[in-house]
């Protein structure tokens, strides 16, 4: 375990921030090396060590940086997510699928022992059942997101028929955290309404009040992803991404939940386009294989999310956005 030296593209969004903070925990702060194209990365990754700017495009530097640094281990974690999808569906289309077919083709070069890769539950559509959504279901994607992420799901499961290449990955739901902002996705509502609590006492929802969707607490999914990474190969026995869930909720009740802890909290709704995307994906997840094959197991309920939540961005100073 000890001997991976593990690459992150895309290290300075929502995910990769704690992912990297975590594998270097576990690996060793100079064994994971964070890469992004911001040319101002988050501080907890420069902080924690080493950093290079990296466009998850430019596959000869790709390359170059696994042959240099003597990477055994890729997590490629840059995408363009829903939302901001629908407002250039060409390039989010480039970024999410030309990224991911370069580093197959340099991980099968390479010889990397890991690759992970992140699918999400856009890959459904309006045609999948909404509750308790199958790991294996009717998958038609509205959205360019949605179509990028099954497809990727598809090359990954041909690259490891193919080629043998163990490369893994996991639907994640809404991912709320506080370390990093959520950049452009359609779930993003669960991480602004905590900021808005705090900072004005109100906040106007984009997404309506009784809409239910798959969510999840960062803790849940760090966790999550390290613990399908770790898992024997033997174990698994698809190579789609894993449905993975844990909590089911709607802006109503996490305005709720928020209400509990501040009883002046106050919501309202403004849908906008927004609500579409939210409308053809599921309201909640059968993670049972993931469950079976990797022992998966959520911690984080609503309750224990919101005061977790409140707590830590109380004490951001000043507000992360
Ligand atoms: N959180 C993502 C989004 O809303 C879903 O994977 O786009």
């Amino acid at each position: 375990m000890t001997k991976e030296k593990v690459l992150i593209i895309g290290a300075s969004g929502q995910i990769g921030v704690e992912l990297t903070l975590a594998l270097r925990h576990i690996y060793g702060n100079s064994n994971v090396i964070a890469t992004d194209i911001r040319e101002t990365p988050h501080p907890l990754l420069t902080e924690s060590g080493p950093y290079k700017q990296l466009d998850a495009l430019n596959g000869a530097d790709i390359t170059a940086c696994i042959k240099n640094e003597g990477i055994t281990q890729v997590h490629l974690l840059a995408a363009l997510l829903s939302a901001t999808g629908e407002k250039m569906p060409m390039k989010a289309w480039d970024i999410n699928m030309t990224s991911l077919l370069q580093l197959l083709d340099i991980a099968v070069q390479q010889k990397l022992s890991k690759v992970y890769w992140p699918s999400s539950i856009a890959v459904f559509g309006n045609t999948t059942p909404v509750d308790n959504t199958p790991q294996a279901t009717v998958i038609e994607p509205k959205t360019v997101y949605g179509i990028s992420k099954y497809a990727g799901e598809l090359w990954c499961q041909y690259y490891y028929n193919r080629y043998g290449l163990d490369v893994r990955s996991l639907r994640y739901p809404g991912l709320i955290s506080w370390k990093t902002p959520p950049g452009g996705g359609t779930t993003d509502y669960a991480v602004d309404i905590f900021h808005q609590a705090i900072q004005t006492g109100t906040y106007t929802s984009f997404l309506s009040e009784n809409t239910f969707l798959p969510m999840m607490y960062m803790d849940d999914a760090i966790r999550g992803t390290i613990e399908l990474m770790e898992a024997p190969a033997s174990c698994l026995s698809t190579r789609m991404a894993y449905n993975i869930g844990a909590l089911s909720f709607s802006p109503k009740q996490l305005a709720e939940a928020i209400a509990k802890k501040m009883p002046n909290f106050s919501i309202n709704y403004a849908p906008d386009f927004r609500q579409q995307i939210a409308d053809s994906w599921p309201n909640s997840i059968d993670d049972s294989l993931a469950r079976v094959d990797w022992k998966w197991q959520p911690k984080f309920d609503l309750d224990a999310m919101t005061e977790d939540m409140l707590h830590n961005i109380k004490n951001l100073a000043p507000v992360a956005h």
